[in-house]
């Protein structure tokens, strides 16, 4: 097929046709690793389809190719229960217990089968299907209820919508594990850092907290995947573990290719050998290896106890370790001015590379491990990526060692630190003289994503600052080619092009403004997020803590954090020079979609099906309207969604204001727009997120505990 449009079918048929088609390419790019089409085609195919159902609501289909780039609806997790409940597997971490599992079931069952597997170091989903299409997808939980995922796991493009083929069964679940690549974690975790957000600390942690985002956009862009690992359902037309993950993969499933068939121990234990070494080289991470009995027969036999099955174990593997000498302490200051204790060690290698430093977190954790500079540390890599230390070695500890004592007073500036309520860390509060923190504002705010004054770099910054050219982010606009051409390693043309990026920056718009001003929590996202809400600073400067909450991904902690920033008299008197500079500091205007809504004032309260809140806003002023925070008798329609504020509510009916929901919006502006194209409103606002930057609103692990009794067979 090509994505040519054949003019005698029917835009129905053609959404079935590019639908298969889309499906089709994503199972040979992401199954089969065999890819039919170029990017270039399958977005101009995506884009095409996403053109058709928008113009045929009617076919809307949860499971279309679509689905993939997700949506900024608010997710629910609606706890589910499972249907076979989720058990865990016992697992040990040494050879002699494994060998003793192998001897107990041979005993029991006689010659066995085994299938050997990684354990995937992720989080367990669990897939329903039916008639061929995918369901819902439910996390653990508690093993016996999890939480209802499915907008976000639509988003994965391995894990396949509608089933390839026609022998697979019409209701059944399949079980496995969402996991975060390598390259993926370390791309989000990049993005966190630059964004003055914490980093994940593994990539576990950073699957789990993914996938309860509350935006499946987020989801879709932080490159998770999915291989299944275990089919659940009743009466399953299969005798063994192997053959229906065979067949699970010609349904379009991705399973694994690392598992083997092994009869015996010595066969077990070579499987393990192999991949301990092995799975370095894996771009994904992986933290054991799952041996399972692989007759379904068999299973029966062996059954199950309350929390896992007989019939499989997990071997552990166990973390690298190297034991190296604490050679000393350091202390980083960070441009938020937190305080970062860093070990420096006796190089080591482990895992691969040499180690010299590990990060200790805050001071807490120094205590609790009751470090000494001099002693012999244990260093792990957490997650197979940070270099930590896990402990002491006491018996080499040396006699004239003495406890670590954290510092007291700014390595830099000597300021005497301050520790905030219910933060771990340190922070030197003296953010207008101390150096690292003026350096990485400045540096902060040149960022591409940020101002991208691409002229200037960290080590020009550096120059300006010693030469007292620049102290702060407003001094950059205060610059003349002049000052700068004298300077060691610039010149005159450089000079040009330093003024010339900074002059050009002024036309950056506002939510990158917001950003670059590095409010702490405040990254990329967020900046977005408020700039769409609030449309000017002055408006955001103004905002109680109530009202900054009101905007998308914007709680408690990120509220304090603007509050702090703009009470701060210094960091007010830099706005009004970046104001004077001309940065932006309103969202721009569009030229108005419309006057349709001319005169009128609306307030927006609940969630909504088609349009985010704040895209609704955004129609309102492109067709002349204008949006309140509250209701009062000015106000003259209420758009009420699902989980409207009562009191809104009872106010409006109190008042007797107009409650309209979201299709009698959406037929007002139609209906009022003289000659227009009622689809057309949508304006182009440049503030709809387009990052993966994290909301610090949702806390990221899933919970475990104890799942019921049962089997999956
Ligand atoms: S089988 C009833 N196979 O490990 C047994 N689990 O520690 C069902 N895991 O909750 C699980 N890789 O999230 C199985 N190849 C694999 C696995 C695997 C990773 C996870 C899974 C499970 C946890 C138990």
């Amino acid at each position: 097929m090509t994505s040519c449009y054949n003019p005698v079918m029917t835009e129905e048929q053609r959404i079935k046709e590019l639908r298969a088609h889309l499906n089709y390419c994503n199972y040979c790019y992401y199954i089969e690793n065999a890819p039919i089409v170029s990017d270039y085609e399958f977005d101009t195919m995506l884009r095409e389809l996403q053109d058709l159902e928008a113009a045929h609501p009617e076919m809307a289909d949860p499971n279309s190719p679509t689905a993939r780039v997700g949506s900024d609806v608010t997710n629910e997790f609606r706890s589910i229960e499972h249907t076979f409940p989720m058990l865990s597997l016992s697992n040990t971490y040494s050879l002699d217990e494994l060998h003793e599992w192998i001897d107990r079931v041979q005993k029991e069952i006689g010659e066995s089968e085994f299938v050997c597997e990684l354990k995937f170091d992720g989080t367990a989903i669990s897939l329903t299907y039916r008639h061929g299409a995918l369901l819902r997808a439910v996390t653990r939980g508690d093993g016996t209820r999890g939480d209802d995922v499915t907008e976000n796991i639509r988003t994965i493009r391995s894990v396949p919508l509608t089933l390839t083929g026609n022998d697979y069964p019409d209701f059944f679940e399949i079980r496995g594990e969402v996991f975060m690549p390598y390259a993926s974690f370390d791309r989000l975790n990049a993005e966190r850092e630059a964004n003055g957000e914490p980093p994940f600390a593994n990539p576990r942690n950073a699957a789990a907290g993914t996938l309860k985002q509350q935006s499946s956009q987020v989801v879709a862009r932080r490159g998770l995947d999915c291989t299944l690992y275990q089919l659940a359902g009743d009466n399953l037309p299969y005798d063994s573990h192997w053959g229906s993950l065979e067949a699970a993969r010609k349904w379009g499933f991705r399973i694994s290719d690392n598992k083997a068939i092994c009869r015996n121990t010595e066969e077990i234990d070579a499987y393990i050998n192999h991949w301990d070494t092995a799975r370095k080289a894996l771009p994904f991470p992986t933290d054991g290896v799952v041996i399972k009995v692989n007759r379904f027969a068999d299973r029966r036999a062996l059954g199950s106890t309350a929390k896992a099955p007989k019939w499989a174990v997990a071997y552990k593997f166990k973390a690298e370790q190297a034991l190296t000498r604490l050679l000393k302490v350091t202390y980083q200051v960070g441009r938020t001015g937190a305080i970062t204790p860093v070990a420096n060690l006796e190089p080591v290698l482990l895992a691969g590379t040499v180690v010299k430093r590990a990060t200790l977190h805050n001071a807490d954790q120094i205590a609790a491990l009751d470090l000494r500079e001099g002693d012999m540390v244990y260093v792990e890599k957490g997650g197979e990526i940070i270099p930590k230390i896990t402990g002491v070695d006491l018996s080499q500890r040396p006699a004239y060692s003495r406890p670590l004592e954290y510092i007291t007073e700014c390595p830099v500036c000597h300021s005497k630190l301050v520790r905030y309520e219910g933060e771990a860390k340190h922070y030197c509060p003296n953010q207008s003289h101390c150096r690292p923190q003026i350096l990485g504002r400045i540096i902060h705010f040149i960022r591409r994503k940020a101002m991208n004054i691409d002229s200037l770099g960290e080590e020009t910054v550096e120059l300006l600052f010693e030469n007292g050219l620049v102290g702060c982010i407003a001094d950059l606009y205060d610059l003349r080619a002049e000052q700068l051409a004298p300077l060691p390693r610039l010149g005159e043309k450089s000079a040009e092009n330093i003024i010339g990026s900074i002059r050009r920056s002024t036309e950056v718009p506002f939510h990158r403004v917001l950003f670059a001003l590095g409010i702490r929590f405040v990254g990329e996202t967020t900046a977005k997020y408020l700039a769409a809400h609030f449309r000017s600073l002055d408006a955001m400067m103004a905002a109680s803590r109530e009202q900054l909450i009101e905007a998308e991904e914007v709680g408690d902690k990120i509220a304090d954090s603007i509050l702090d920033y703009f009470a701060d008299e210094q960091n007010r008197a830099i706005i009004e020079r970046l104001r004077s500079a001309g940065l932006q500091f309103e969202a721009r205007q569009q030229t108005p979609a419309s006057e349709a809504l001319q005169g009128l004032t609306f307030v927006i309260s609940g969630t909504f099906h088609n349009h985010s809140r704040d895209e609704l806003k955004a129609m309102i002023e492109a067709h002349g309207g204008k949006n309140l925070a509250a209701v009062s008798a000015n106000t003259s329609y209420l758009l009420a969604g699902d989980k409207i504020g009562p009191a809104k509510l009872q106010k409006a009916q109190k008042l007797g204001i107009a409650i309209i929901s979201e299709d009698d919006f959406e037929r007002m502006i139609a209906d009022r727009m003289v000659g227009g194209n009622p689809s057309d409103e949508a304006e182009d606002t440049g503030l709809i997120p387009d990052t993966t930057t994290d909301s610090t609103k949702n806390p990221a692990e899933e919970n475990s505990g104890q799942p019921q009794q049962g089997t999956l067979f």
